[in-house]
């Protein structure tokens, strides 16, 4: 990882309106669902980001047709015939453990090496092999392959000891065919999860409490084709809101749901931003000067998402007075600050906290993203900064931002990409 650059000149408030399209942490599990059924699976809203080439690639390896134009996917796994992940393609991105729970429900076998994907801590997936185990399906680890047999999967009662996002999807993905009925407690309610259950409930699963900390899952002979409509991506929304409250200006973001970004609004509303909310849009007004925010807590949702963290943090550094952002989701995810700084921020980490002390200005300069969010928060600083920035490493904003640059000029911001 680690092409590309952005050219960012700053200064330039943000006008007009923009459309946020599919989330990437929902369509990525949806589209390993899509091998639950064998017959043909329509997916519209669907992102254009190198994860989800990624996946289709994946799908495709499996003997899956996938066809994405525009922004709809046709996938048809009914000749799918593999279940073993190549190896360069489950390094590459985290997501391909959720295909665990969908291969065991379709064909009650899945290989699958210890997954990859952003640089931002350990990542284990203890969760995932203790929930996979306790339906029964038998997993043996060797030499960084994980070889399950869930042949005779069952129902089971989980208490996961951490809402853990993946584990919690891809438990719901292995139980959906499984005999008897499987009940996650302490799952995690993130939207994406209920986008998830959305899914499989319209191919004829029967998964309810989504989105509560309880999840039943039924278990149910077959699931049928379906057409289905990704939910809009809150944190792409939370990005274009943070880059206006760095920038400035005044825009309308569009399709977006607004009970997602509560947490996100609710911050940079402290932090001096109006927020005016409709039914699917939210507009978002900055003129005057930022302020401080109180503690910034990452927690999984409906607290503040781990996956604004960085975004938020490139508005600390330009807001009066100090910020603190604490970071309780993932261990390592401050590889930003330092890069922040380089512009001029005054940023110092203490293990999980970061002590953002404001400053008037941030300068351009050259700096390089580290993960994904970061990439977003180095563009949001540059546009708000004084003069030119380069940014490195442009491909981890493209693993889950969709031509972030032309988006961001859409609304007045003056970023280029480059080689
Ligand atoms: C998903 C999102 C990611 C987001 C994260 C938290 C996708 C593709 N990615 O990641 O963008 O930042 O949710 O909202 O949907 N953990 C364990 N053992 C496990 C699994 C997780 O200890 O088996 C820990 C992780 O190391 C981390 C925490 O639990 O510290 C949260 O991870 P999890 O909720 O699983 O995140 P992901 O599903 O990986």
């Amino acid at each position: 990882m680690g092409q590309g650059i952005y050219i960012v000149d700053g200064g330039h408030p943000l006008n007009g309106r923009i459309t946020v399209y599919g989330a990437k942490n929902a369509v990525l599990p949806i589209m390993a669902a899509s091998v639950l059924t064998e017959e043909e699976v329509i997916l519209h809203g669907v992102p254009h980001l190198s994860d989800v080439e990624d996946m289709k690639d994946i799908l495709r390896g499996l003997g899956a047709k996938a066809d994405l134009s525009d922004h709809t996917i046709v996938i048809n796994s009914k000749d799918a015939n593999g279940y073993e992940i190549p190896k360069e393609l489950s390094r590459k991105m985290r997501s391909s453990i959720f295909l665990i729970g969908a291969l065991i429900s379709r064909f009650g076998f899945a290989v699958v090496n210890q997954p990859g994907g952003c640089e931002i801590g350990l990542r284990p997936i203890d969760l995932h092999i203790k929930g996979l185990r306790a339906l029964n399906v038998d997993i043996r680890e060797e030499y960084g392959e994980l070889r399950c047999d869930g042949t005779d999967v069952s129902g089971a009662r989980i208490g996961l000891d951490y809402p853990s996002v993946g584990a919690t999807e891809n438990i719901i993905m292995a139980a959906v065919k499984a005999k008897g009925t499987t009940v996650i407690h302490n799952a995690a309610r993130e939207p994406e999860v209920v986008d998830l259950a959305m899914f499989i409930n319209s191919m004829g699963g029967r998964v309810t409490g989504a989105g509560t900390d309880t999840i039943v899952i039924e278990g149910v002979e077959t699931l049928h084709g379906t057409e289905y409509t990704i939910m809009p991506d809150r944190i792409v929304a939370g990005t274009y809101m943070a880059a206006v409250a760095a920038a400035g200006g005044d825009v309308l973001i569009e399709q977006v749901i607004p009970y997602h970004l509560l947490a996100t609004a609710s911050k940079l509303s402290e932090a001096g931003c109006r927020i005016m909310w409709q039914d699917h849009a939210v507009r978002i007004e900055r003129t005057a000067p930022l302020q401080e925010m109180m503690l910034v807590e990452t927690r999984p949702f409906p607290a503040f998402p781990t996956d604004m963290q960085a975004q938020i943090m490139a508005v600390a550094a330009i807001a009066a007075g100090t910020s603190v952002i604490r970071e309780n989701v993932f261990e390592n995810r401050f590889k930003h600050a330092a890069e922040l700084n380089r512009m001029g921020a005054n940023i110092t980490i203490m293990d999980r906290t970061a002590i953002v002390r404001g400053v008037e200005q941030l300068r351009g300069t050259e700096v390089s993203a580290h993960d994904l969010r970061g990439a977003a928060a180095l563009v949001i600083a540059a546009l708000a900064a004084q003069g030119r920035t380069t940014i490195r490493n442009r491909a981890f904003a493209e693993r889950g931002y969709q031509d972030l640059a032309a988006e961001m000029r859409s609304i007045g911001a003056s970023i280029v990409k480059g080689e």
